[in-house]
């Protein structure tokens, strides 16, 4: 296992390049199983998410290819309708795999995903979605059996307590596309990973109306053909480097972003005293405004709402905001293990129920902390840039699930970053008060 050094308290400056986005890259891979045909797909980011994608796909009976670093091309001719379990229980994102099988196969067979730190991610309402087609669904030895032979369109809902679900709307959108009839799907999330999702849907010949809302309506076409897709770029990554331009008191370019998917991140560093701007060619220019960083409240909802993905690394810059801020999870109540790890740099957070309370500190001390999952390690990370003194980030593995270059990118900022072998971690980590 490898581990991430970080000098903190140095400021970024220059610029930074986005990748493509993780979570529309993973359905964009299983939607390109819904035609007989080759798919190419561009701007795809480079993260083991993607290459475990790639692999169960490949495991399917696909041709999966790597053309250039960020362009893979897709040839799923012909496929079977079960996934291994070996691979399919190390990403979640693999229960996107549902829809595209049952859609051409009419038959399905994915082992559930695998249990969370950041809560329960139950399927119900993937299965409710497809039963709703008229599927047969049954839970055998951990697996997903999926009878799928004669779907009709239906009336779907597909809200659940904690508001829609993003990779069930993918699954029921992808079947719809090619089940026969009208199939309206009330409720439907409407991430910008989901508009993505569609508009390469309609270019393989989907018929698809009400893109961006929460109303899609399908009508089923008998077959679906090969596309190129270029993916688009991860608002949460994005996000995260203006969260670390914020916390380190920086001034930074970012390239490629797509400002329009973070209206309410933006609206929230706007409130909290962070400077965002659009340039001429869209370039977003990043900094810190001349009255400082100030405290905040913030709720994460499902999208246009703000969202849960940027609650881990949007605590770190809590801790730097001088008051009190609050910050309360809607979608994964239980999602704050970043906060223990936090307390170990001397941050002041309490946590009530599915809000944390932090008390912004003028600064953190650096210490060994260790990554639980994806967004708590950039959280990690963002407080061992701006806090005082070394920190050692632990399981960087989790990091490289979804952030593309991660270190590299950083350093290109001026960050004191280096990517280490687990045994480089000092013996002893001395008493921390000299
Ligand atoms: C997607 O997960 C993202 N992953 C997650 O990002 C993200 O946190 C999440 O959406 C919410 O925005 C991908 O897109 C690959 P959900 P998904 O179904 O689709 C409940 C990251 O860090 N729910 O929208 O699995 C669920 O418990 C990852 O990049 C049900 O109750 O999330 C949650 O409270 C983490 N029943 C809420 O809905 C279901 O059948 C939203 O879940 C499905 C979900």
């Amino acid at each position: 296992m490898e581990v991430f050094r970080i000098a903190g308290n140095n400021s970024l400056s220059g610029s930074v390049s986005v990748s493509g986005s993780k979570n529309s890259s993973l359905p964009l891979f299983a939607a390109s199983l819904l035609s007989s045909d080759e798919t190419i797909l561009e701007n795809v980011p480079q993260l083991s998410d993607i290459q475990f994608m790639a692999e169960i796909i490949s495991e399917l009976g696909a041709e999966v290819e790597r053309l250039e670093p960020n362009t893979w091309r897709i040839n799923p001719k012909s496929i079977v309708h079960y996934a291994p379990y070996e691979l399919v229980r190390k990403m979640r994102a693999s229960i996107c795999l549902l829809g595209p099988l049952a859609g051409r196969l009419g038959r399905a067979e994915i082992p559930m995903p695998g249990g969370c730190v950041i809560g329960n991610r139950p399927i119900d309402l993937h299965i409710r979605a497809l039963q709703g087609l008229g599927a047969k669904v049954r839970l055998k030895g951990g697996v997903v059996q999926i009878d799928a032979e004669n779907l009709k369109g239906n009336k779907l809902f597909l809200g659940g307590r904690h508001g829609s679900t993003v990779t069930g709307t993918a699954n029921a959108l992808m079947a719809a596309c090619l089940t026969p009839g009208i199939t309206t799907l009330d409720g439907a999330a409407c991430e910008p990973e989901i508009n993505d999702l569609c508009k390469m849907l309609l270019s393989m010949g989907a018929q698809i109306t009400g893109v961006g809302s929460h109303r899609l309506k399908v009508e089923g076409v008998d077959r679906l053909n090969g596309c190129r897709h270029k993916v688009i770029p991860d608002r949460i990554e994005t996000a995260t480097y203006v969260l670390a331009a914020a916390i380190t008191n920086g001034e930074i370019l970012i390239r490629g972003a797509e400002l329009s998917h973070l209206g309410a991140f933006a609206n929230l560093m706007d409130e909290c005293g962070v400077e965002m701007s659009e340039n001429q060619i869209g370039e977003l220019t990043v900094r810190v405004g001349s009255k400082g960083l100030k405290s905040f409240e913030v709720i994460t909802l499902p999208y246009p709402g703000f969202p849960t993905d940027l609650q881990a690394q949007t605590t770190a810059l809590a801790c730097f905001s001088p008051g009190l801020s609050i910050l309360t999870e809607k979608v994964y109540p239980s999602r704050f293990m970043h906060v223990p790890e936090l307390l170990r740099m001397g941050a002041q957070i309490s946590l009530e129920g599915a809000s944390a309370i932090v008390k912004g500190a003028a600064s953190l001390t650096g210490a060994p902390v260790m990554a639980s999952d994806l967004r708590a390690s950039a959280a990690l990370i963002l407080a061992g840039l701006a806090a005082k003194g070394e920190t050692w980030v632990q399981r960087i593995y989790h990091l490289d699930r979804g952030y593309d270059k991660f270190e590299k990118k950083l350093q290109g900022m001026g960050a004191e970053v280096e990517r280490l072998p687990e045994s480089a971690l000092p013996k002893s980590f001395g008493p921390l008060i000299d």
